[in-house]
């Protein structure tokens, strides 16, 4: 049986999922409820100075009938009073000593800092985490994203939370940014434990186009909010990777953005981090997605043979290059598997109006299986990815003779390249 423990910068849990700061993070009483079901750890709610929350908050991007592939908020930091926090933390970490308990904070002055770090720490935190990444309404007041976003800033405040702090501390990266590496290096200058990342993205979730108002609506007004969930995978994975592989990073990450399963958790540890957080999908879905997220990261690491997580982070970071350090030469093609193409010519289409136009339909009387020109089939993936059936096309490596040569071989040493296919 592997060891799921995580240790992320000195903050330990019994597995590395902790809820994210946010509603499912707002309460003990919830916590407590969470941490029954198996959370390992759990970053509570941004505390500050308590601000007023309005009505509505929240939007989703449904997408052909998918409901919230990408949700979306305009929600602040906690609305409770602050001495009902703290009594709560205590009690949660009375109940549950074995799980993390994580304070989030966001306040403006180092006085502010100095105060609600000790407060958080006398009232138990085994961690803390700066929020330098909400990108609407606390931004405007000159805190979240708006420290994120100027590296200076980022290490200053830092530098105070490390002064006063005697637990780890994690600085919460936004996605609000080119490119977040100065960022991460801005936080680990500045004496960070770990960072985080990401929050949520700077967004228009959509209009209501019969008010003609932008949801979600505040009467006749709205704002833009932050994005997140399953949408923003991607975005994130690119951020943790992009941290992880930098040769001068080399503090801890916590992983944040679209883990709606224990894929995706895994892709996540893969990529660099430590623990991973979660709040769009346990809001969907409730606490007891923990359950199988816990089940089948047991089994993918028991299948790969990791019997702790400290062996499988990173290591898909070796495999995130440059562009021009990909081989040129190697190929891959197109086969369909007859037995079970169902002839919906989903992939003639896609080949043909989207892509290299190298499948087509069967001649006629000939069963409905698309036909290869492998001559001209670029090996793109457009029909796998187009494709319903599960494991009806797959791209198949080819061997062309040719010797790996990369983009920056070629323009060094002239190593020849194949033939290009798909230029006709
Ligand atoms: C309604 C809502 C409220 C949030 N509040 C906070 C917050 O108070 N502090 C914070 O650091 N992040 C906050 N977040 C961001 C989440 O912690 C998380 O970074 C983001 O949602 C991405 O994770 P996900 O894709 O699992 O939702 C909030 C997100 C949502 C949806």
């Amino acid at each position: 049986m592997p060891n799921l423990q995580s240790n992320t910068a000195g903050i330990i849990s019994p597995n590395p999922f902790w809820l994210a700061s946010a509603p499912p993070a707002n309460s003990g009483d919830q916590i407590k409820r969470a941490f029954d079901h198996g959370w390992g750890g759990a970053v509570w709610k941004t505390l500050g100075q308590p601000i007023q929350n309005v009505s509505s908050r929240f939007g989703g991007l449904h997408y052909k009938g998918t409901k919230a592939i990408g949700f979306n908020n305009i929600e602040l930091i906690t609305d409770r009073p602050l001495e009902v926090n703290f009594r709560e933390i205590t009690e949660v970490k009375k109940s549950h000593p074995e799980h993390a308990i994580i304070v989030s904070l966001m306040v403006e002055t180092k006085e502010e800092w100095k105060d609600i770090i000790k407060r958080s720490i006398d009232a138990g935190a085994d961690g803390l985490e700066l929020n330098f990444g909400c990108p609407h309404g606390m931004c405007e007041r000159g805190m979240g994203s708006a420290v994120g976003q100027e590296p200076a800033v980022n290490e200053e405040i830092t530098s105070w939370a490390m002064e006063y702090s005697t637990v780890p501390v994690l600085v919460k990266l936004t996605p609000n940014v080119g490119d977040i590496v100065p960022h991460g290096r801005a936080a680990q200058a500045g004496g960070a434990s770990g960072v985080s990342l990401i929050n949520t993205i700077k967004s228009i979730i959509g209009v209501d186009i019969d008010r003609m108002v932008l949801n979600p609506r505040v009467g006749e007004l709205s704002s833009n909010g932050g994005y997140c969930g399953a949408a923003v995978k991607p975005i994130a994975l690119h951020m943790c990777a992009a941290l992880a592989r930098d040769p001068q990073f080399n503090i801890p990450i916590s992983g944040i953005g679209g883990v709606a399963s224990w894929r995706d958790a895994v892709e996540f540890i893969l990529l660099g981090a430590s623990s991973v957080q979660v709040c769009t999908e346990v809001m969907l879905r409730g606490y007891r997605v923990v359950e199988d997220m816990i089940e089948g990261l047991e089994n993918y690491m028991d299948e790969h043979g990791f019997e702790n997580l400290e062996q499988m982070t990173g290591k898909a970071i070796p495999s995130f290059s440059e562009w021009g350090n990909l081989n040129l030469n190697y190929e891959t093609i197109a086969r369909i598997d007859a037995d079970k193409c169902i002839g919906c010519y989903d992939c003639v289409v896609a080949c043909q109006d989207g892509a290299h136009q190298c499948l087509f339909p069967a001649e006629e009387g000939k069963k409905r299986v698309p036909v290869i020109d492998e001559s001209e089939c670029v090996g793109c993936n457009l029909c796998e990815i187009v494709c319903p059936v599960p494991g009806c096309i797959t791209m198949e490596e080819v061997d062309n003779g040719f010797a790996p040569a990369t983009w920056n071989d070629h323009v060094n040493d002239g190593k020849p390249l194949r033939p290009k296919k798909g230029a006709h």
